[in-house]
């Protein structure tokens, strides 16, 4: 059954655009003396960006085996910023660090956010934001953040939900089926980790899925790998609308077995394939009078900061999108996966894509 009140303004694969629904919009106006936000002169994929909050850390909980949870209140605000579920926070780490966590507590609560991560050590990749996140936002810590911006917005125009979560994954697909649940939908959640106690929210999510047995529970040290194709063969009638957050092979194994009349939706939290590599070309940057060289191993965006160094950026791998820019003349070498084929038009991620000829003019 789709979710009632939901409008989705547009039902795309991979990832999607914003979505604004009527009880969102409602409660923006009704409770929010913050909203609308004053927003910066560009939108980012059509979603204004929002200025910057400094909450407190009024809760640093232990929620998973290397699994912390974190409670931000606003204190002095009446309501902070609406969120939908699959919206994430931008948390600008004391380091100057800015990492990009999903929202997993309840929407309705206008007084906090909720976000939980991993502790992610260097062998994994972890690049020292999880453990600043783990070791430094103790309670009663302040930290800036911005957001929240949704894209991987639950949509309505579907006849069912399946949701597959790989380990920390489970933080936006735990908003979601809470969602999907209080609205009566029919959905179903594979959720895999590599043991039970490495795994948040598994007490909420079994009992949420009943006896209906609406949740599977793999965890890897008793049971191996999921058959993600059998799960889904069970679960994902056509016409589905299957949510995945998770490692990228979890992700691929559910896009290699979708059943055909599905939908797919990817939170992808991974770097985009390459951000270097390639020929050197020239950036002018219109509004600014001013042209930059890019270098063959360097990026468009390190370009630009030497020149504009308030020009905003997050992440630096193509997917948190606030890196976007409107691009005036050239041809445009995209090397994300986030942008939709109308944005790939006339705009791009400058923190890794690049110019397939000698020039690019951006709107900067
Ligand atoms: Fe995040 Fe470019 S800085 S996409």
């Amino acid at each position: 059954m789709p979710l009632p009140l939901r409008a989705a303004r547009t039902a795309l694969l991979v990832t999607g655009a914003a979505l604004l629904t009527r009880r969102a919009l409602r409660r923006r106006i009704d409770a929010s003396p913050l909203w609308p936000l004053p927003a910066l002169e560009e939108p980012i994929s059509g979603q204004p960006r929002s200025r910057a909050l400094t909450l407190r850390v009024a809760r640093h909980e232990r929620v998973a085996e290397g699994v912390v949870q974190l409670r931000l209140e606003g204190g002095h605000l009446a309501a902070l910023p609406a969120w939908e579920p699959g919206a994430h926070l931008d948390l600008v780490l004391p380091s100057g660090r800015v990492r990009q966590y999903s929202l997993c507590g309840d929407p309705e609560d206008t007084s906090s956010y909720t976000v939980a991560t991993r502790l992610i050590g260097p062998d994994e990749g972890g690049r020292g934001g999880s453990r600043e996140v783990h070791e430094a936002l103790r309670e009663g810590a302040e930290v800036e953040v911005r957001g929240p911006r949704n894209r991987f917005p639950l949509l309505d125009d579907t006849a069912s939900y399946v949701f597959v979560a790989g380990g920390i994954g489970i933080t936006p697909i735990l908003a979601m089926v809470r969602a999907a649940d209080a609205a009566g939908a029919d959905w179903r959640l594979l959720y895999c980790g590599r043991s039970r106690a490495s795994m948040p929210f598994l007490e909420e999510l079994e009992k949420l899925g009943g006896a209906e047995g609406r949740v599977s529970v793999v965890a890897e040290d008793v049971s191996g790998r999921p058959d993600v194709g059998a799960f889904l063969r069970e679960g994902a009638q056509g016409g589905a609308g299957v949510y995945v957050c998770g490692p990228e092979g979890l992700m691929d194994a559910v896009a290699g077995a979708l059943p055909e009349g599905c939908s797919l939706h990817l939170e992808r939290f991974a770097p985009a394939a390459s951000a270097g590599g390639g020929s050197a070309f020239e950036v002018e940057l219109r509004r600014s009078g001013r042209t930059v060289s890019v270098g063959a191993d360097t990026t468009v965006l390190a370009a630009v900061r030497a020149e504009l160094p308030d020009v905003p950026y997050s992440c630096e791998q193509g997917f948190c999108g606030t890196c976007q820019h409107r691009v005036l003349e050239g041809e445009i070498d995209h090397r994300d996966e986030l942008l939709t084929d109308g944005e790939r038009g006339d705009s791009m991620l400058i923190c890794v894509s690049r110019a397939r000829g000698t020039r690019l003019v951006l709107d900067l």
